[in-house]
């Protein structure tokens, strides 16, 4: 199958099937590879890559695109407090805050609706789907349609790089980069990978580490995906943010965010969101992405539990430099090398953390 962005879809076949499925037990619904690039998704990217492809961005849109666990929540809740509740005073602040910035490529992690099939009532997407798009199918791409229809201005999440969405994308609306270095990427993401039920890691850390290495996690290639970035940071429209710069000095990176979005805030209201979205405010808030929900009297098992009580849920450390307590000399060699043939020639530094 070719999609629109020209990539061919590949489905994972074999050895590396069976190896993926057996570290991965989330992954029972298979994986597929999108060429080139290498892009690994789930099978039901399918049903949404062209519509994505084709989306039609408003000039209006803010789009935070990031690899997974760079500071997307982090960056998407500042974001949206900016441009919606500078005071901190708006009723919808406490919904999960992918109700309020939809995930346009959710649908690819979302069960499989039949046409006319709708999720539980109480489903806090449905939720958010009902009040946007009362009479569209939820079958149709729940998050995609939700996006599609939200209230502008649309504050939009995706982790796809740019050769997966419009090419028109940069010329018509403000997009958001945030990157961070790979050794806290990859303790971050070993943790959520664990966490969450929808991957289910079950091997060790070395082999996560490998996983990364090859460009093997769900997602594909973290060097690709920010050299096509990289490659744009000189767009008007492309504002870098790097996830240590913004834990050194929220209230000067927040300032930049002020200037390339227009938001004309306070000096009040700027500090304001440095405290409501530090780590510490954000944690007991827990308006995440993903937790564990009631739902029609039963609890929906997002997250393992037993990682929760042992390593801690979404918002884990919220820290630089956490890799120095995982990562063997060994590792960090591996990294780094992986670094110098993929990401150094383009002139970019990582920050590693104290
Ligand atoms: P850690 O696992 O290192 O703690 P994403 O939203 O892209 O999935 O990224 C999640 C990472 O951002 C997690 O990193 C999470 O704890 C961290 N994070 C979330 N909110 C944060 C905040 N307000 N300040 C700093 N880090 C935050």
């Amino acid at each position: 199958m070719k999609l629109q962005s020209g990539h061919e879809v590949v489905p994972l076949e074999g050895s590396e099937k069976e190896k993926q499925l057996k570290d991965f037990p989330g992954y029972a619904g298979g994986l597929i590879r999108l060429m080139p690039g290498r892009w690994l998704l789930t099978p039901m990217f399918q049903t949404v890559a062209d519509r994505i492809y084709n989306f039609q961005h408003k000039k209006s849109d803010v789009v935070v695109m990031t690899w997974p666990k760079c500071g997307t929540t982090w960056t998407q809740e500042i974001v949206w407090t900016m441009m919606n509740s500078p005071d901190l005073d708006h009723p919808d602040s406490r919904l999960p805050i992918l109700t309020r910035s939809p995930f346009i490529e959710n649908d690819t992690f979302a069960p499989a609706l039949k046409p006319g099939e709708v999720p539980p009532s109480d489903d806090p997407f449905y939720v958010a789907f009902k009040k946007v798009c009362p009479n569209k199918d939820p079958a149709d791409g729940m998050h995609l349609q939700l996006t599609k229809h939200f209230p502008d201005p649309r504050l939009i999440k995706t982790h796809l790089p740019f050769s997966l969405m419009s090419p028109s994308l940069l010329d018509t609306c403000k997009v958001i980069y945030v990157a961070r270095n790979p050794k806290d990427i990859i303790v971050s993401f070993h943790h959520h990978s664990r966490l969450m039920k929808l991957h289910n890691y079950v091997g060790s850390f070395a082999d996560f580490v490998q996983y990364f290495l090859d460009d093997d996690l769900i997602y594909g290639p973290y060097w690709l995906h920010l050299k096509e970035a990289w490659e744009r940071r000189n767009h008007k429209n492309l504002h870098f943010i790097f996830y240590e710069d913004l834990k050194a000095n929220p209230l000067g990176e927040i300032k930049k965010l002020d200037a390339f979005l227009n938001t004309e805030l306070t000096d009040a209201q700027l500090d304001g969101i440095v405290k409501y979205t530090s780590f510490k405010e954000m944690r007991a808030r827990n308006n995440a992405p993903i937790f564990n929900y009631e739902q029609e009297g039963v609890t929906v098992e997002v997250l393992n539990d037993e990682v929760v009580k042992k390593d801690g849920g979404f918002f884990r450390k919220g820290e630089s430099g956490d890799w120095k307590n995982k990562f063997t000399p060994e590792m960090d060699a591996k990294v780094n090398q992986w670094v110098q043939k993929n990401l150094n020639n383009l002139g970019l530094e990582f920050k590693y953390g104290i």
